[in-house]
Order: C-alpha cells, then sequence, then structure tokens
C-alpha cells in the first residue's frame, strides 16, 4: 500500500514539472523586460549607480561616453502645449534626439573616446571627426534642452540666479532681450545660450552653429552652459513655420528655471573635473 502511494505522488510530481518550469521561466522573462537595460564597460560601482540614475545633469556628463544612456523625457509629448506642439516634441526627441545619441554610440565604438567624458570630448573637440563632433554635440544639447523646460515652467528667476543674471547684464529683461537677439540672428540651424564664464564666473550669451555648444575648445568664449534654446528648424517649424521670432518669443513660457539655477550651483561643484 506504501509504495502504491508513494509511485502515485511520484507520478504527480513528475507531471506538474513542466508547469512549474513554465511559471519559473515567466517570471525570469518579466524580470528581464522590466529591468533597465545596462551598458558594457561598467567598472565600478559609482558608475552604475551614475548610470542608473543619468538624467544629464553637471556630473551625470562625467563618466566615461560609452556608459551613457538615452534619458527618458521628463513628460508627456503634449506636456509643453501650446508652446511647442506635441508632434514636434514626439519627432524632435524620438528621432532627432535619439538618432544622435545612437550616432554618437556608433562614432565612437571601439576607440579611446569611449572611456572619455564628454566634456573631455568637448575640451578637444578639434581633435575628432565631424561624425564625433555632430553627435555629441546633438545628444548633449538636446538633454538639456529637454530639462530646461517644463510643463509648470515660465515666470522669472529667482534667488542667487537672478541676482547673477541682473549683476551680468544690468536686469532679467535686458537679458532676455539679448538672448533673443542671439537666437533671432544665429544664422541657419544653432543654439542660444546662456552660460557661466569660468574666469570672471558671471554669466554670458552666445549662440554656437550646428550641434556645437560653449563647452566646445572651438568656441571663441567658452563656458558652463545653462541654458539652451535649439533654433534648428525642426524645433519649431511644424507650429511656427518661418516665423522662429514667435518661437523665441513663446519659449519662456515653459523655461525650468529650477533646471537652470540647479546647473548653475553644480558648475562650482564640477568645475575642477569637466577637463
Ligand atoms: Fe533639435
Amino acid at each position: 500500500m506504501k509504495k502504491q502511494l508513494f509511485l502515485v505522488m511520484f507520478l504527480v510530481g513528475l507531471l506538474s514539472l513542466p508547469f512549474c518550469l513554465t511559471a519559473q521561466q515567466a517570471v525570469k522573462s518579466k524580470t528581464k523586460t522590466d529591468a533597465k537595460p545596462v551598458p558594457a564597460v561598467l567598472s565600478t560601482a559609482s558608475e552604475v549607480s551614475a548610470v542608473a540614475g543619468f538624467a544629464g545633469k553637471g556630473e551625470d556628463w562625467l563618466i566615461p561616453s560609452a556608459n551613457l544612456i538615452f534619458p527618458d523625457l521628463p513628460y508627456a509629448y503634449d506636456a509643453l502645449e501650446p508652446v511647442i506642439d506635441r508632434q514636434t516634441v514626439e519627432i524632435h526627441y524620438d528621432k532627432h534626439h535619439r538618432g544622435y545619441f545612437n550616432n554618437f554610440k556608433k562614432a565612437i565604438a571601439g576607440t579611446d573616446l569611449e572611456t572619455k567624458s564628454v566634456y573631455s570630448i568637448f575640451a578637444d573637440i578639434d581633435k575628432v571627426s565631424t561624425a564625433v563632433r555632430n553627435n555629441a554635440g546633438g545628444f548633449y544639447n538636446h538633454v538639456l534642452y529637454w530639462s530646461n523646460l517644463s510643463p509648470d515652467g515660465g515666470g522669472k528667476p529667482t534667488g542667487e540666479l537672478l541676482e547673477v543674471i541682473t549683476r551680468s547684464f544690468g536686469s532679467y529683461e535686458t537679458f532676455v532681450q539679448k538672448f533673443n537677439e542671439a537666437a533671432k540672428t544665429r544664422f541657419g540651424s544653432g543654439w542660444a545660450w546662456l552660460s557661466v564664464d569660468p574666469a570672471s564666473k558671471e554669466l554670458f550669451i552666445s549662440s554656437t552653429a550646428n550641434q556645437d555648444n560653449p563647452l566646445m575648445s572651438t568656441e571663441e568664449k567658452q563656458g558652463f552652459p545653462l541654458l539652451g534654446m535649439d533654433v534648428w528648424e525642426h524645433a519649431y517649424y511644424l507650429k511656427y513655420q518661418n516665423k522662429r521670432a514667435d518661437y523665441v518669443e513663446s519659449f519662456w513660457n515653459k523655461v525650468n528655471w529650477q533646471d537652470v539655477q540647479s546647473r548653475y550651483a553644480e558648475y562650482f561643484k564640477i568645475a575642477a573635473r569637466i577637463k
């Protein structure tokens, strides 16, 4: 009798084995799908943690370029309406920006640039290929751009940031006027910037061509960017067509001054480590 009971239990166990394996595989594959992809070439725990929390803030860019990931858009595609329409944000982020990221990774693959930070690449930008220059710039500039904007943006800067803007330009209104001038008069595709001057620690306005930025060694006036306005037609043409000036004026309604302020504060923490 005992023998028969054992035989029955053995057969039941054998028959239920495939179901157990299927359940285990399902858990395994769910875990795999849910996990954020972690790129290769991670050498220290702090690098892994930096990648996992990568949001494109000042310090995030100190990691080796091979470890950079494409960050999420910090809001929904339609969150910047009516200043920037849904379709423009979707195409701009998902096609243009993602394209710069993918092409940057391709351009540095297998080279020693994989071990260098983006800051370090920018500091010697005349020594790299056009593909690295355009795509490193395109990737970095757009991370700043999305982070510089917010659905709850607009208004005026306050506190320390307002003080330094007033000190550097005379008033907030003069600053906006000069910035807009730089954005409107940039011929063809490019960017307008507000940056920190590493020598005087004051702020300055400049504009750059293509996907260049003020960190690049080829710029006449170099600095640490706090705020970037994309004036490529892909940033505004669907809604504003040829009226770049209207986009430039509207942009201020979505500026995330907290982000600009935090970049200003971060600069002084990482200035010595940028090169
Ligand atoms: Fe763009």
